[in-house]
């Protein structure tokens, strides 16, 4: 397959989602390859980012490209009232592939409409993280040896949460059970459960955090209250400690089971956590420069073969 754009996890077939954790299972291994020496990234952050960003940015010099971009969108002529198909185009001029993060739904598919060059989706709104995804899915692989027969339990914000909306679709390959748990204020969006329904992939609701569900997890995916979603600030001061995971909450945990979590954190799991062998949003967060790599060099079109070939620096 050729140069194309990475903007939804829908878009991904089970077998791509193999070959890319297969593609990072390399990049692991060797991370450092110079295969995108001669090549431009650009990446346009219109929304905070610490992970994400540094992630592409670091995949991207350790396979030999050069990195230019914006962290912020104040400092860009957008603030001259410049469109953001103009921006795109002119970025064009400039960069081999664009990675994107905007606070507007839809903005990444949008682009890739206008762009000539791929556009990898960094996150928009609240609509999705598909990189994000690829790297949960690596860990989830790395941790429990497969995606198959999964119990998931997703905890938090699943309201404005965009990586588990993500993380939904990608497992419909994969006969997953999900454990939606979340206050009546978070739930779950029907569209999402409705995506399950026509799926066949099966989940329970929950508005209780409790043990006896923890107990029957493989993975505890935690989140956080996406305070910047809010339109009223008292609404979520309401939920914004609604559930918080304690050590003393683990005692029972499968063995198998790890906890995940995109990070930031802000309260929702307590920092003693972290000494638990069961705490893995760390590494997680290390897989998504593996896993980055592989994207980027998927979308530029660049094969398994080439990759594996590539001289090791
Ligand atoms: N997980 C994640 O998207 O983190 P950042 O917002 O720091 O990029």
């Amino acid at each position: 397959m050729g140069k194309h754009n990475f903007v939804t996890i829908a878009d991904l077939s089970r077998e791509k989602i193999l070959y890319l954790i297969k593609s990072a299972q390399e990049f692991e291994a060797h991370p450092n390859r110079e295969i995108l020496k001669g090549k431009v990234v650009a990446t346009l952050f219109f929304e905070p980012s610490t992970r994400t960003r540094l992630s592409f940015e670091t995949a991207a010099n350790r396979l030999g490209a050069r990195v230019i971009g914006f962290t912020d969108a104040k400092v860009t002529s957008a603030t001259k009232g410049e469109t953001l198909k103009d921006t795109i185009l002119m970025v064009s001029n400039y960069a081999d592939v664009i990675v994107m993060r905007h606070y507007i739904e839809g903005a990444a598919q949008y682009a890739s409409e206008v762009a000539p060059v791929p556009i990898i989706n960094a996150g928009d709104g609240a609509h999705q993280h598909p990189s994000q995804c690829m790297l949960d899915l690596y860990s989830i692989y790395k941790t429990q040896g497969t995606l198959s027969n999964l119990n998931i339990c997703l905890v938090g914000d699943l309201k404005y949460g965009r990586t588990v909306h993500s993380l939904i679709m990608a497992m419909r390959h994969f006969n997953p059970t999900f454990h939606f748990i979340a206050p009546k204020e978070l739930a779950m969006p029907d569209e999402y459960k409705l995506y399950c329904r026509d799926n066949g992939i099966k989940y329970i609701e929950h508005t209780e955090f409790t043990e006896e569900t923890i107990n029957q997890a493989d993975i505890l995916y935690m989140t956080r209250v996406q305070k910047e979603r809010f339109s009223d600030l008292m609404e979520y001061e309401k939920v914004k400690n609604v559930y918080i995971l304690k050590n003393d909450m683990l005692t029972n945990a499968r063995d198998n089971m790890r906890i995940l979590h995109p990070l930031p954190r802000v309260n929702e799991i307590e920092y003693d956590v972290d000494e638990n062998p069961h705490a893995y949003y760390i590494q997680q967060a290390q897989n998504g420069l593996y896993a980055r790599e592989a994207i980027i060099c998927d979308v530029l079109g660049i094969t398994y073969d080439e990759i594996v070939k590539d001289k090791t620096i």
